[in-house]
């Protein structure tokens, strides 16, 4: 890959710190040290403003499942945004691709879940489902049905209602949510199970009754819908027990409660299948949420896909006259929709489920290597969704103090190797492009070996106590 020498980089730098506000930004550090700016992508890799090329350990932000640069994808785009970019999708009015692509997504996703809302991300396509779920109880005549319950440590989602969906309670801090709307329930997390239990069949027992006794508390005429995302994300790559998705849904059922699989991240052959809930964790939700990977991230869209059963419910005449009064400008959004359509054409013709199954078992085998180090806690997940957990003491599983952020300092020694990990507080996570080869992986696995073994050099001089021993 070429340097681009006609780039003025700090230009950029120098504007962004100017005018750009970043998301889940610490502005102290930013202002300090300014963003990394990146200019281009090539298959796994990217490449920065000032020519350093990196592997993309992050996938992006989990979306780049094909990888970058995929001619089909950008002529797709361009055939499209040729022929009608986007034209209003309200009312009584389609276009082509979001027809063809709805058709395609009924027919891969499990079950009956055979009707498609269309939004533009993973928050519209969350914040879409309670507003099918609320608007469905209401037309079938049970409008108590409203309260949401989701999972300390989830994320759904940035909007209003879906950042107080999420369960990350220390991203709530000077931020106001409605009170009542939303209960959290524990998460499922194997590596850190409450004191006392032994198994994870006791640990599904006891999250399974945790569920039902505030189903108990808040009534169950009371709740519309149940989220979880298959494997937590953004919340640390959790795994949750054998059966306990089963489990959830078996509770929503037996309380008539809806059950909202959130693949953002999971669907798309990110776990080696194009949607996971079913053909892994064994679950039939009532409604899927996706985005990300459905475009391969080259273009913003988000979809909720529903069942038979909520479809006729929310499509029936209500006696007061009123409609499903929801949607966006870019609701379908044709460009959109014909570059998820390329994306899912390339995954099936190079049989990507396939070959992520293979190099995705490869890929957390070689992670696992990783677990002689000394400060390596855990090292979980599944295919192309991993993570390293580091801790300041394996045994007792304790944590660094806070202002050791020990993922950040992991990732600035990787990333002068070439490659970027995500480092979300303790933990390295990796989410790259689902076209990396067991080459590639053995790379990510030993950059990352010598990044960790860095950092506990690091940490030994900072506390002056030998980590190494
Ligand atoms: C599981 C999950 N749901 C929802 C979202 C929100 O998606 P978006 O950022 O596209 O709105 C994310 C984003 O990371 C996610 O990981």
């Amino acid at each position: 890959m070429k340097v681009l020498r006609n780039h003025d980089p700090d230009g950029l730098h120098r504007a962004d710190l100017d005018h750009c506000i970043h998301p889940w930004t610490d502005f102290a550090d930013w202002k300090e040290n300014g963003s990394t700016i990146m200019v281009r992508g090539e298959g796994a890799f990217v490449e920065d403003a000032q020519g350093n090329r990196y592997i993309d350990g992050m996938g992006g932000l989990w979306f780049a499942n094909l990888g970058y640069g995929r001619k089909e994808l950008i002529d797709a785009a361009a055939a499209q945004l040729t022929a009608l970019p986007q034209y209003s999708y309200f009312t009584n009015i389609g276009n082509p691709p979001a027809t063809e692509l709805a058709a395609r997504l009924a027919a891969l996703a499990p079950g009956d879940l055979n009707h498609v809302f269309y939004s533009t991300g993973g928050s519209a396509a969350n914040e879409s489902a309670v507003r099918i779920a609320h608007y469905y109880f209401d037309t079938i005549g049970q409008s108590s049905r409203r309260l949401l319950i989701s999972r300390r440590n989830a994320y759904h989602g940035s909007t209003f209602l879906t950042a107080a969906l999420s369960g990350k309670m220390d991203e709530k801090a000077g931020f106001h949510f409605p009170k009542g709307l939303v209960h959290h329930i524990s998460e499922a997390n194997c590596y850190r199970m409450p004191e006392g239990i032994r198994s994870e069949s006791e640990y599904c027992d006891f999250l399974a009754q945790e569920f039902e006794e505030k189903i108990t508390e808040l009534g169950e005429e009371n709740i519309a819908c149940f989220f979880a995302e298959p494997i937590m994300g953004a919340g640390g790559v959790l795994m949750a027990p054998t059966g306990y998705h089963r489990r959830m849904k078996g509770i929503c059922e037996r309380h008539g409660i809806l059950y909202v699989s959130d693949e953002v991240v999971t669907a798309f052959a990110r776990l080696g299948r194009f949607f996971a809930s079913r053909d892994l964790f064994d679950v039939q939700p009532d409604m899927i949420v996706a985005a990300k990977g459905i475009t391969s991230g080259y273009i913003p869209l988000g979809v909720t896909l529903v069942s038979d059963r909520i479809y006729e419910g929310i499509s029936r005449p209500r006696a007061d006259g009123g409609i499903f009064s929801h949607g966006f400008t870019y609701s379908g959004h044709a460009v959109a929709c014909a570059v998820a359509l390329a994306n899912i054409e390339v995954m099936e013709r190079e049989d990507l489920c396939a070959k992520v199954q293979q190099t995705g078992d490869y890929f957390l085998e070689r992670l696992k290597t990783l677990s002689d180090l000394p400060i390596v806690g855990d090292v979980r997940g599944s295919h192309f969704m991993l993570c390293v957990e580091l801790v300041e003491d394996r045994s007792t599983k304790k944590l660094f103090p806070d202002e050791i952020d020990v993922g950040k300092m992991v990732d600035l020694h990787a990333q002068e190797r070439g490659l970027i990990v995500r480092p979300i507080r303790n933990l390295c996570v990796l989410s790259p492009a689902l076209i990396l080869d067991m080459k590639d992986i053995d790379r990510i696995v030993s950059i990352l070996r010598e990044s960790i073994e860095a950092t506990v050099s690091d940490l030994s001089q900072m506390t002056g106590h030998d980590l190494r021993a």
